[in-house]
């Protein structure tokens, strides 16, 4: 989603900003732009597109001024080009904006009945129209954006400058994240820290209704009555977290391949691997008292939520209540007593999670977080962290988080297990040495990358696919499905293979392949009926199962992938890497833009 980086520095920030603003492209966006304060005027270069195009730009036409705010859009209310870009200006004022302003239209119609006229069609000039008639009324900068503040309602981080200071700027938050960052006689604001790493990393992250003053000298935050607030600095990790992609033509490619040793450091977090036993952790409630779980997340982070429910209902013998976080913040579902809810997110700033999460806050109960960015605010909001060791995900479809989000999961579920005496010391052990497996597993299969990539480039010849799984593999076929659909962009859906017969057997015929997960365990057989049905009916299958699997499965496929014998708890864990390697390679062939797929953002801070 948009990313803002606003500097009060000491020497021209144009080039700055725009490097700073590199730093958050993870986040998804299809514009850019960046203002200054050039000799008292306020000046900007926006581009459509990606922000070498704005780079270009401000190399070719220079930004002199030693203020300034720059953005990345995601775009929201009205196309993605050059005018829709921000920063946007009116009578002096200019802003960036993350989120939605709620109460746009309503404030529209107020501002154009006093006579503004609207250059875009966006909901963010409605606060630089709102902040500069505050001015023209006579309020002085600071208090004519705090005046402006008040009327927004809706999801907002927003830097604002004024022509004829060039010593401010003010930030605000009410949702999406914004972070101030301290310097030596120059201050900093951005989306978050990894955008200011390469500038300071004394950070201060703003909390929910704060607005600041940021000026060369320091900073001053209030909340919305005005009253002054104390924010604690902290020294942010963002700056050991630079990344870049190595040998690998992909963060994603980069990300899949480091598996193995993200899944390994989660895992071991969480277990003790010399006495096989899960280590004890400081919950705010305890496992053997519960009697249920509410999980809530979105995208891949649900589907990985899903997949551990079926791990503490089997395993711990502990009901799981698991939904999509849109669904969850409005469903007004009763949070029971004797529940404990956890979260499920790898940027930590999902708006929806955020929100299901601030629902259980209300209910009482006490709230688990499982996310990769520990300074983030669901992490923050939380009783307790629990946090995946995945690293910095640039990609924006979800790989390795992914993975160690199903690291964590399955490792509470032992320390479930174990705790609720739903299984015996042996097993708890036989558990923890097969989760301790994982990573050399998840290696083997990075092995078979070259048969992958050979599959992929016959799977990018379809346009619709359907993938299948059961039980745990069943979440897996979604996000297999997930992922294939949001960097190559062809039609995948995920099913249940017992659901095959209720209604998508009838599009099964030789343009859309069936891409099978079926390890041999328990229902192996079951799955196997469900291929005979799609081959009986022309359907072409590509089976991804296991050497016992492959041995025995009597059904002819178009291809069959060949994973080693694992344990069947963690197979999910296991099997995540060929679906993932399929999409990647198939949006490789099909010449997307991987990392950074057409509409989608990394950190999607609206609802
Ligand atoms: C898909 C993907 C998304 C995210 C979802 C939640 O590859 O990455 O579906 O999983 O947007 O994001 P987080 O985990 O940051 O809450």
């Amino acid at each position: 989603m948009c990313g803002i980086v606003g500097i009060v520095g000491s020497q021209p920030v144009a080039p700055l900003i725009v490097d700073a603003l590199k730093r958050l492209e993870y986040r998804g966006y299809d514009s850019a732009g960046v203002a200054t304060i050039e000799k008292g005027e306020l000046a900007r270069r926006r581009a459509e597109g990606k922000l070498v195009n704005l780079e270009r730009l401000v190399g070719a036409e220079p930004l002199a001024g030693t203020i300034g705010i720059g953005h990345t859009r995601w775009a929201t209310h009205g196309v993605p080009n050059e005018t829709n870009a921000h920063p946007h200006f009116s009578n002096g004022v200019a802003i960036v904006h993350n989120g939605i302003i709620e109460n746009f239209a309503e404030l529209r119609d107020e501002l154009r009945a006093d006579g503004y006229e609207f250059a875009s069609q966006t909901d963010t000039e409605v606060v630089a129209h709102l902040v500069a008639r505050e001015l023209a009324h006579g309020a002085k900068p600071v208090e004519a954006a705090h005046n402006a503040l008040k009327r927004l309602q809706g999801a907002f981080a927003l830097a604002i400058m004024f022509k004829g200071d060039d010593d401010l700027i003010v930030g605000a938050r009410n949702g999406p994240p914004l972070a101030v960052g301290h310097g030596e006689g120059e201050m900093f604001l951005g989306s978050d820290a990894i955008a200011l790493a390469p500038f300071t990393n004394a950070i201060t992250y703003l909390e929910d209704g704060d607005w600041a003053v940021v000026r060369r000298s320091g900073i001053a935050i209030f909340d919305m009555n005005g009253d002054a607030v104390e924010r604690k600095r902290q020294q942010s990790l963002g700056t050991s977290f630079m990344v870049d992609k190595g040998n690998h033509r992909h963060f994603m490619e980069k990300e899949i391949h480091e598996q193995p040793e993200v899944i390994g450091h989660t895992l071991a977090h969480y277990l003790d691997f010399t006495s096989s036993r899960a280590k004890p952790l400081d919950l705010p409630f305890d496992f053997a008292k519960l009697d249920r779980i509410a999980i809530s997340a979105c995208g891949t982070a649900y589907l990985a939520g899903l997949i551990g429910k079926y791990w503490f209902e089997r395993y711990a013998r502990l009901p799981v209540d698991i939904d999509i976080a849109s669904e969850f913040r409005y469903r007004e579902m009763p949070i029971l007593k004797g529940s404990a809810a956890f979260f499920v997110s790898q940027s930590g700033e999902t708006a929806d999670t955020l929100a299901s999460l601030r629902y259980c806050r209300q209910a009482g109960v006490p709230i688990g977080a499982i996310v990769n960015v520990r300074e983030s605010t669901i992490a923050r909001e939380s009783d307790v962290i629990l946090p995946t060791l995945a690293g910095p995900e640039i990609g924006v479809a979800s790989t390795k988080a992914f993975t160690c989000q199903l690291s964590v999961l399955a490792a509470l579920a032992v320390r479930a297990a174990a705790a609720r005496g739903a299984v015996s010391a042996d097993d708890e052990k036989a558990m923890v040495r097969s989760l301790s497996e994982a990573p050399r597993y998840a290696t083997q299969v990075l092995k078979l990358e070259s048969q992958i990539e050979k599959v992929a480039r016959e799977l990018s010849h379809y346009r619709h696919v359907l993938y299948l799984g059961r039980d745990t593999n069943y979440p897996l076929a979604m996000e297999g499905a997930l992922k294939l659909k949001e960097i190559s962009y062809i039609h995948a859906e995920g099913y249940a293979a017992g659901e095959l017969k209720h209604g998508p057997i009838a599009l099964i015929d030789e343009k859309m392949p069936v891409i099978v997960i079926a390890p041999h365990d328990r229902i192996f057989e079951k799955t196997v009926s469900n291929m005979q049905e799609v081959a009986a009916r022309g359907g072409k299958i590509i089976l991804i199962t296991d050497q016992k699997g492959a041995a025995s499965a009597s059904v002819d496929t178009l291809e069959t992938i060949v994973l080693p014998d694992v344990p069947e708890f963690i197979a999910p864990i296991v099997y995540a890497l060929p679906i993932q390697l399929l999409a990647y390679y198939t949006a490789v062939f099909m010449g997307t833009d991987v990392d950074q797929p057409r509409n989608l953002a990394k950190s999607v801070t609206v609802e």
